[in-house]
């Protein structure tokens, strides 16, 4: 093992256990009683249940795939629900239409750019209320400009979001390709599945659509289409530039990444599968269990579904708060357990400062954060004395402020923090033709920052590299995605230098990852536009009256000593000589831990032995005499014996 190798071990163990600073995420798994999957099943009842000609209301499908009273079905060998229909009733697809902020956002696009506002609500349709958008289009029945806003709300079956049969409609043409809601949806009410030979004695009599085995399902591409999004530049006239700006590149994200070649698609992680299947209906009574993906769909946006369970009434949602709830412990359990790992050691530093490397990974199968350009990640690193007094905070966060220290136009990517008003935030930031900072969707011209974790195994050199840029900054960065010279780690690592006081003996480093979805100072440029929309207004408030305070993604501590050298192969004590009053400290070489110490006089007699933490942190001496004295570190394999003087 290389001494990188053994600092890395060992480091964590002396870390003041913080660890984890979460409390409690769990993933729920319902289970539901005869009369709980009654009145869920009677909720559901409010689900669309509007007949089109290629699509066909979610409603459609609760008689067979929600919760069943008997618990036989759609359950997992634990007997609670996997029901379809549950799960997947309060996600984001499943409201992506009613989404207030969505539809505050499709306004503020058409107010920027009155000349187009028809043709932008096309495209903002497209992937956000793809049953209503399609059937208009393949129908026939979509008007000049396309499919409308206007035409949205007055038609249920977009409002259903990204309903069942929106996916399940999606055959296997050229899926890889395609983007901006492109989907090459059947003619034939074909509803694909994941599983072989399903039996259709029952579904397509009561729905029309007909069960069937589409190897597609089970691969990334399904989700390509919306999860591809390139818009068309307009100037500041709202004049189309030619230049196309990609916005949203989840899909090829992932296709740079590890987890392609590795067969990790985006189902392995978002509808991970019931172990040993599951029955998919309610009826007939003797199905056998079959492969059974879990419809969680969950991403980062813990924000938006808890705002969505507060105005569920207001914003005609169909969900009950149960199941928000459910799907926001699953949103905050992945944002815990699988989206990024941090480290944080300390290094070698020159006398008067303190200096600790952290190190952040990307656990996600594409970008973190990736998805919408709102979405942010920051770091906020605080260096105490270990006791009460705070020497350093970096990316404090507060509700009035946002993150203390970011610039007003945008924050750089750094490599060094050096000052309390220097913070890592991970983020795109989007400049119009102008190079300014916008927000405006349709304006995006060039990348001014992109610095956001790209996922492991991405690659400079990839085919699809131009669509998934990282912007300039950090792509000069030697430590981004890079370890050991070695690129693909998913990684980022940067330091952080804090003068030092003398008088502080040990300190202690703490770091935080944080997550925003819909932070502030993205949305005011929106609110700007409040006296001319209803739905911008009503978002407003809504926005306000939320809790934005941002999801701690992961949290690592690490103690510090003056003088420590990771590379030294031998520990040391420090000061030596020790004056009276002053503590003895063992200063640790980048090795193993030692199984016990010694405190020997120069006769050769132990006088004590010494917690670890206690010879780290500092021992009191001042009972000694003066003279000559040994610490004796004995490790599994070796011994170490360190000369030092008490005055
Ligand atoms: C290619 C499909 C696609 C198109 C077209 C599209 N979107 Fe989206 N949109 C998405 C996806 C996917 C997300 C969620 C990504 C994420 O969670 O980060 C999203 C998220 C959003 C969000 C954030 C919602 C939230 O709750 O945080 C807003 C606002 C939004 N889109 C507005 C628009 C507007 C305005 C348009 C038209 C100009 C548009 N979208 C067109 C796919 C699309
Ligand atoms: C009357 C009952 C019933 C209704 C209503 C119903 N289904 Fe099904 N569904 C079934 C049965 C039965 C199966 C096959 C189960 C088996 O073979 O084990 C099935 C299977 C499926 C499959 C799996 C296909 C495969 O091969 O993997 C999908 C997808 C599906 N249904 C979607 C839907 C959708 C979408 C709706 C609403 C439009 C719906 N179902 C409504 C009874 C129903
Ligand atoms: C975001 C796209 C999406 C939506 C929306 C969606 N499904 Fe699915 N569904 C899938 C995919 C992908 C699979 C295949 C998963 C697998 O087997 O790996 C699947 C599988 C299934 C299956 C069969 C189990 C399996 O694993 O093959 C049934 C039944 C089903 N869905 C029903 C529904 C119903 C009912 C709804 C609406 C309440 C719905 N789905 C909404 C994408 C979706
Ligand atoms: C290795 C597991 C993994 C794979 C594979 C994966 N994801 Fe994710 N995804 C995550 C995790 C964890 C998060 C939460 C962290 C985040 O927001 O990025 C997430 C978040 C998201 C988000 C919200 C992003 C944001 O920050 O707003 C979207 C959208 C998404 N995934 C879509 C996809 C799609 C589409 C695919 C396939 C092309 C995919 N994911 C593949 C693990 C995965
Ligand atoms: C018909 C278009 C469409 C398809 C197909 C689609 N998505 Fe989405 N997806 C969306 C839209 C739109 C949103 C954003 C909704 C919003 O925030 O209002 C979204 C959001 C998400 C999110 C973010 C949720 C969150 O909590 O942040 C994840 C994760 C996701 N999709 C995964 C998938 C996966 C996996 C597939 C393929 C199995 C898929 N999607 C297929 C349109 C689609």
């Amino acid at each position: 093992m290389n001494r990188r190798a053994y600092i890395a071990l060992f480091l964590p163990l002396v870390a003041f256990g913080v660890g984890q600073l979460f409390t409690g995420a769990q993933d729920p798994h319902q289970r539901y009683g005869k009369d709980d999957a009654e009145w869920t099943r009677w909720r559901m009842g409010e689900l669309c249940t509007e007949e089109g000609v290629y699509f066909t209301g979610s409603g459609n499908c609760v008689n067979c795939h929600a919760p069943d009273p008997n618990g036989h079905a759609l359950v997992d060998e634990n007997g609670a629900t996997v029901s379809p229909v549950s799960d997947w009733q309060a996600t984001l697809m499943a409201n992506s239409a009613r989404d207030p902020f969505w539809q505050a956002k499709v306004d503020h696009e058409g107010l920027v750019n009155p000349t187009h506002r028809e043709s932008i609500e096309n495209l903002c349709t497209a992937c956000h209320a793809p049953q209503g958008y399609h059937e208009a289009h393949m129908t026939g029945n979509a008007g000049p400009n396309g499919y409308t806003l206007e035409d949205l709300l007055d038609d249920e079956l977009g409002l259903d979001g990204v309903g069942c049969t929106a996916c399940h409609g999606i055959d296997n043409d050229n899926l890889a390709s395609r983007h901006n809601g492109d989907l090459p949806i059947n003619e034939e009410n074909v509803a694909w599945g994941g599983f072989e030979n399903p039996w259709d004695g029952l579904m397509s009599g009561q729905t029309g659509f007909i069960p069937a085995y589409g190897e597609h399902m089970r691969t990334s591409e399904v989700c390509a289409s919306c999860h591809s999004l390139y818009t068309h530049t307009q100037d500041l006239e709202g004049e189309e530039t030619g230049e196309v700006f990609f916005e949203q590149t989840t899909y090829l994200e992932w296709v740079n990444s590890a987890f392609n070649a590795e067969n990790v698609q985006c189902q392995t992680c978002h509808m991970p599968l019931v172990e040993g299947g599951a029955i998919a209906a309610t009826q007939p009574n003797w199905l056998f269990p079959q492969r059974f993906g879990k419809h969680h769909l969950v991403g980062g946006n813990a924000f938006m579904l808890k705002l969505m369970r507060d105005n569920a009434v207001q914003l005609s949602l169909s969900a009950s708060p149960t199941q928000f709830d459910s799907t926001i412990a699953r949103t905050v359990a992945s944002l815990q357990r699988e989206t990024a790992r941090l480290e944080v050691q300390q290094l070698a530093s020159e006398t008067g400062e303190w200096a600790f490397a952290v190190e952040v990974e990307n656990l996600a199968g594409h970008k973190f954060p990736s998805g919408y350009p709102a979405r942010v990640a920051f770091l906020e690193f605080v260096l105490t004395d270990g006791q009460s007094d705070t020497l350093f905070h970096s990316g404090r966060w507060s509700e009035d402020e946002g993150i203390a220290g970011r610039d007003d136009e945008w924050e750089p990517h750094w490599n060094e923090i050096t000052s309390e008003d220097q913070v890592q935030i991970y983020e795109l930031v989007m400049g119009d033709v102008s190079g300014a900072n916008t927000q405006v969707l349709e304006r995006a011209d060039i990348i001014l920052k992109d610095n956001r974790l790209v996922p492991r195994g991405f690659s400079t050199l990839h085919p699809v590299y131009d669509t998934v840029q990282v912007g300039p900054m950090a792509a000069l960065d030697l430590d981004f995605n890079r370890r050991n010279d070695e690129e693909g780690s998913g990684t980022d690592r940067l330091i952080y230098r804090v003068q030092a006081d003398p008088s502080v003996s040990s300190v202690e480093a703490t770091v935080t990852l944080h997550y925003q979805a819909v932070p502030a100072k993205w949305v005011s440029a929106l609110f700007e536009y409040s006296d001319q929309s209803d739905r911008i207004a009503a978002f407003e408030s809504m926005y306000n009256a939320a809790d934005r305070t941002p999801v701690v993604v992961a949290s690592k501590a690490a103690k510090g000593w003056p003088g420590f050298d990771p590379e030294a192969s031998d520990w040391r004590v420090a000061p030596n000589p020790v004056a009276a009053g002053d503590a003895l400290r063992l200063i640790p070489a980048g090795t193993e831990q030692p199984v016990e110490i010694r405190l020997i006089d120069m006769r050769g007699r132990v006088i004590r032995t010494l917690d670890l933490d206690e010879a780290l942190g500092g021992h009191n001496v001042a009972d000694l005499e003066a003279g000559a004295y040994l610490l004796h570190l004995v490790f599994e394999e070796s011994q170490q014996s360190i000369r030092w003087l008490k005055n």
